[in-house]
């Protein structure tokens, strides 16, 4: 399997943590535990610092918070690291994978080599290793190429997930999930990459290129549409917010086709490739706009989850559409007033060019319709109103029908990217009425997210449709201990868990 970012190996042992030899071995406390009941010699293990820091106050369990200490008994380990997990009873997938992440960052942090994680809770065991497997290898992200002066060091050579010996799931079920969990990280990684790629290196050529690359190695089936191509299928729409650019347009497409798969579903993914977004002429005020960036974040999320497709094997035919371009002022940009028409024939009035994501993902969800897709999801950083309605918590999840998109929430809920449901009435196509063309781009102020998802729906040709609205969580303003301030590759293991959920 070739793997794009360099990351650390995960092996998993069956073992009594007293046998497990690496230089710091992390082990979850859960609020109000007492140690010495629960860790069985672990205590002894630590010369009683365990039970003391627990006594003193100085170790309550409350997540995140880590307690070092060295091992002086006849435990393999150099060191352990109690690390709170909160309350036993609030466990979940999603607290053991953060947790899992933080332990390893903080093993990065001071340069230790071999760190295993110690696997309690009670959890569902293939769940559970897969979520720790997938927060260690979350450690190989770091943000820091473009700095001169110090940086980070390599994230630990090699990472242990440590099960009881005891486990009822089989050693090579569990070792699948560990799998699972690499590779979910990995492409998480690589989509955070690609989203914190400042807008002059990641062009559209440029974010073709590398994604090309990844799918090749991911064994994917790759097309990269130029802009003669895209101007061949008649996009108009996403012609016309290229227009102002230097730098031309392009179409990413990458098939996952397994031998042997059904024909149906297929399952299409469409993501915003906004390598910049200024507004065009409609221009963005200048603070803050140099987070616009990350507004390719969605195209990166189908990218990178397409690799986890195909290297996890998924049983069903996908395909993923990424259109790609900057939205810039210029002469020959596209104007307020101005009409285009995309390639599914529908014509839009351009009331507002800083509505410009909803465009290109018209004439890519057309495009995945043309390849075959029957079910389709976009993840896009669409609105600003997404951020204001749900803020960072989660994303917003539109779509049609009722059943398909309760599907798609809970498989996103389970995967880790948290979702909420937004409204589609009928009222808000009231708001894209057009004077001259079949609609206008931007539905003003109120209900700004659901009249942006209400236009792409006039897209989907009556499919069962999902549109995740990620402008709130593409993006991390402060550094959490399991994240890093920047990109979040959001959406990733939404839509790869996605490709696993979706039966024939
Ligand atoms: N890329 C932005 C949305 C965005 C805003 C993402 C802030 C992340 C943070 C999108 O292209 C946009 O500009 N949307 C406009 C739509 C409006 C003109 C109808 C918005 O949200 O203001
Ligand atoms: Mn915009
Ligand atoms: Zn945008």
């Amino acid at each position: 399997m070739s793997r794009t970012l360099q990351s650390s190996a995960v092996r998993l042992i069956a073992a009594p943590p007293a046998q497990v030899d690496v230089d710091l071995l992390v082990v979850p406390l859960f609020e109000g535990e007492p140690i010495a009941e629960s860790l069985n010699g672990l205590d002894s293990a630590t010369s009683g610092e365990a039970s003391r820091a627990v006594t003193s106050g100085e170790l309550k369990g409350r997540p995140y918070d880590f307690f070092f200490t060295p091992v002086t008994s006849e435990w393999k380990a150099r060191r352990i690291a109690l690390v709170g997990a909160g309350r036993a009873s609030e466990l979940t997938l999603d607290r053991l994978r953060k947790l899992a992440a933080a332990a390893a960052m903080q093993a990065r942090q001071k340069c230790i080599d071999r760190v295993a994680f110690l696997e309690r809770g009670g959890l569902d065991g293939p769940g559970a290793v897969q979520a720790i497997a997938d927060g260690l290898t979350l450690s190989a992200f770091s943000a820091d190429q473009y700095k001169s002066g110090e940086r980070l060091g390599p994230p630990p050579a090699e990472f242990t997930v440590v099960v009881p010996a005891e486990r009822g799931t089989s050693i090579r079920e569990l070792g699948d999930a560990v799998e699972r969990g690499c590779v979910l990280a990995e492409s998480c990684n690589i989509a955070k990459a690609l989203s914190n790629e400042p807008s002059n290196v990641l062009t559209p050529r440029e974010f073709a290129d590398r994604a090309a690359r990844i799918g090749r190695d991911a064994g994917l089936a790759v097309d990269i549409l130029d802009e003669h191509q895209i101007a061949r299928l008649d996009m108009g729409l996403l012609l016309g917010v290229a227009r102002g650019s230097a730098e031309p347009p392009r179409v990413i497409v990458l098939r996952h086709e397994p031998s042997g798969a059904p024909s149906s579903p297929v399952l299409g993914l469409v993501g915003k490739g906004i390598t910049f977004d200024t507004g065009g002429i409609s221009i963005k005020p200048a603070d803050g706009m140099e987070r616009m960036k990350d507004d390719m974040a969605g195209g990166a999320a189908v990218i990178c989850a397409m690799r986890a497709i195909a290297l996890l094997r998924a049983p069903i035919k996908v395909v993923g559409v990424v259109p790609a371009t900057e939205n810039m002022p210029g002469g020959k940009a596209v104007k307020p007033g101005d009409v285009l028409k995309g390639a599914s024939g529908k014509t839009v009035e351009v009331i507002n060019t800083d509505a410009e994501g909803r465009l290109v993902l018209g004439d890519g969800l057309w495009y995945a319709q043309q390849l075959g897709a029957t079910h389709l999801i976009d993840v896009a950083t669409l609105t600003g109103a997404c951020a204001v309605a749900l803020g960072r918590a989660a994303s917003g999840l539109f779509g049609a029908p009722e059943d398909w998109v309760q599907f798609v929430r809970e498989t996103a809920d389970r995967s880790g990217d948290r979702c909420w449901p937004m409204p589609l009435f009928e009222e808000y196509a009231d708001q894209l009425r057009s004077e001259i063309a079949d609609m206008v781009n931007s539905g003003g102020r109120p209900a700004g997210a659901c009249t942006a998802a209400m236009f792409l729906k006039e897209f989907t040709g009556g499919l069962p449709w999902a549109h995740f609205d990620i402008a709130g969580v593409a993006w991390a303003d402060e550094t959490k201990p399991y994240q890093p301030k920047g990109a979040t590759g959001v959406a990733v293991r939404a839509l790869a868990e996605l490709a696993f959920a979706l039966k024939p």
